[in-house]
């Protein structure tokens, strides 16, 4: 929109000099320079077009050098053998492009606010606690939500629960078996069901594991439970006055367990919510000639010649009439087209889950569920592993709760803060809160989403490093040189911008430059990662130009006007992108 990348800005001036020599303007790329050493900018294009025009490329990049020599965007620019265009930008052009990003830096990337993405994550199971199985969904695609609001777009977020399967089944016919009297199981009963649920969430969370291990030993009670979910999908009134009671008590708990997460969603929507649009759509299905029956099933072929491997048709309804996860996925997408209208669709999953979704989305797009110009992406994350490179467990080697772990890092994060310096209790503790969950998040989010990735806790925890807490404390750092500048009575003005001969403060101001091609990749790629590499080279730039520099005994006040300047853009951008990477930082550490 408005504030052109630095990268742009450079290929623009590129373009014209290409065309102006009688060149293509595809050559004109301009890319942040891999020898530092040497320059900041280059530019290849010589070379690919010594092909094309059948010329040397020395000689075309020459050319193009002559064309830009005396313009004030640079303050080097030279032909290297054998034909490579190398750049340094001036200290006028950079202080230039740095103040407009200061006006601009979190203005939309796109002008599209009218078009919607529609992002599903979070997808935790209804009356199971939340494990960290269902960690990485959300805080993965809570940060996805940030980048693509910033980026522009309207956005939608649907937790998605699993709340319509078996496990449902499973507690009613446990909980039958506990207070078999309960107007729920009472089939002649007419009256009003009372409003109180008959199980605290404690008691909810300890039935499913209960049920869950007897179905496995207890094929009978496997037997009842299926046919409970069964009942409960078409109607049942007690049990679906008891399910009511289920996901009252469920949902209360996740949404104060996703608050301490900062993560939060526009929708409460789950599968059960599709259960209405199921029975016509599996005739659409039929009627297009989509799907046939296969072994008793109903299925739709979706492989196509294109394939490496093999894509097995979409099961859409079991032999029994039941439906299974894909159908009330391909009839949640009906609803979401219908309501919200996406132009793209994003699942944030286990990336075990990638057939189901290949599936689903073939059979989507070949039912044209949705306009043909849907995009469907699948962002299917990897493994949380402990440092013994398998799955994480608790000590006792059972499945991790999501509040265990969350309190196991502030413990240990509060721990550090009391050994560091004096503090009250309290402050010690608020802060541990905002430091651990910063921890974990960027101890998650750093690793590209596909990968496993070890969880350690000491080295997510520790001030130094690649880490969350390291970038806070940047943070902190540079909010208290702020704050003592503005005690002797100066205050921030970013007119004051300069770029004076000091390299470590251009090397800031450069790393500065990249940050909306930083975002903008993020948001095409899916890649929050991207992000976190971003804010940890910033903070490695700002930090050297701190121990290098003296700020706040600077004498020279225009000078020292310069460098506030700069560092208080540098907080801006960091706090802008831990904002995105769903953290906050502290006042103090
Ligand atoms: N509840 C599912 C699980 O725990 C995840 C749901 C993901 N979203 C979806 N639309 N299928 O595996």
């Amino acid at each position: 929109m408005n504030v052109k990348k630095i990268l742009e800005l450079l290929s623009d001036k590129f373009v014209e000099a290409f065309e102006g020599c009688g060149y293509d303007s595809k050559y004109a790329k301009v890319s942040i320079s891999n020898r530092p050493d040497l320059c900041e900018y280059q530019c290849n294009g010589a070379m690919a077009a010594a092909k094309e025009y059948k010329k040397a490329p020395f000689v075309i990049a020459n050319e193009v050098v002559d064309k830009l020599k005396s313009d004030a965007m640079f303050e080097m620019i030279e032909c290297v053998n054998p034909g490579f265009i190398n750049m340094r930008i001036s200290a006028q052009a950079i202080k230039e492009y740095i103040a407009e990003l200061a006006a601009n830096y979190d203005k939309p990337l796109y002008d599209a606010k009218d078009t919607t993405i529609f992002i599903d994550y979070g997808g935790p199971n209804v009356a199971k606690p939340l494990h960290i199985g269902h960690l990485r969904s959300a805080v993965i695609g809570e940060s996805i939500k940030r980048i693509s609001r910033f980026a522009g777009y309207n956005v939608v977020s649907d937790v998605h629960l699993g709340d319509w399967g078996l496990q449902m089944g499973l507690i009613i016919v446990q909980l039958k078996e506990q207070q078999p009297d309960l107007p729920y199981f009472d089939d002649s009963f007419e009256g009003e069901y009372p409003l109180e649920a008959p199980f605290s969430v404690s008691e909810l969370e300890s039935i499913y594991p209960t049920a869950s291990a007897k179905s496995k030993v207890d094929e009978d009670f496997k037997k009842k439970a299926q046919e409970a979910t069964g009942l409960l999908q078409k109607g049942h009134r007690g049990y679906t006055a008891l399910w009511k009671h289920i996901m009252n008590v469920s949902l209360e708990d996740l949404k104060k367990n996703y608050e301490k997460l900062l993560v939060d969603f526009d929708l409460w929507k789950g599968e059960s919510d599709a259960e209405p649009y199921i029975a016509d759509m599996i005739k659409d299905f039929e009627e297009k000639g989509l799907a046939y029956e296969s072994q008793g099933a109903t299925v739709i072929d979706v492989a196509l010649d294109s394939d490496t491997k093999e894509i097995p048709p979409c099961i859409v309804k079991k032999s029994d009439g039941a439906s299974l996860y894909a159908t009330s996925d391909l009839a949640s997408i009906i609803e979401r087209n219908k309501f919200y209208n996406p132009k793209k669709y994003i699942y944030v999953v286990d990336k075990r889950q990638e057939m189901h979704f290949t599936q689903v989305f073939r059979v989507a797009k070949k039912a044209n569920l949705v306009p043909d110009d849907v995009e469907f992406n699948f962002l299917g994350f990897g493994t949380m592993n402990g440092k013994d490179g398998k799955p994480f467990k608790t000590r006792e080697g059972g499945v991790m709760r999501l509040e265990n772990l969350i309190a196991d890092i502030n413990d240990a994060v509060y721990n550090k803060i009391i050994e560091n310096r004096e503090t009250s209790e309290e402050e010690a503790k608020a802060t541990a809160k905002i430091v651990g969950l910063a921890a974990l998040k960027y101890g998650d989010l750093s690793n590209q989403a596909t990968k496993d990735y070890v969880f350690d806790i000491d080295r997510f925890i520790s001030f130094e490093g690649d880490t969350g807490p390291y970038i806070l404390y940047t943070i902190v750092r540079i909010k208290s040189i702020i704050e003592k500048y503005m005690q002797s009575g100066k205050s921030v003005d970013v007119s004051k911008l300069d770029c004076p001969n000091n390299a470590s403060l251009k090397a800031l101001m450069l790393e500065l430059a990249n940050f909306r091609e930083v975002v903008d990749g993020a948001f095409i790629e899916l890649a929050p990662h991207k992000l976190c590499k971003y804010i940890y080279e910033l903070s490695n730039v700002f930090n050297r130009f701190y121990h290098e520099t003296k700020i706040l005994t600077e004498e020279d006040e225009d000078k020292q006007a310069a460098y506030v300047a700069a560092i208080a853009l540098t907080k801006d951008i960091l706090l802008c992108c831990i904002e995105l990477l769903g953290f906050e930082a502290p006042d103090r550490m």
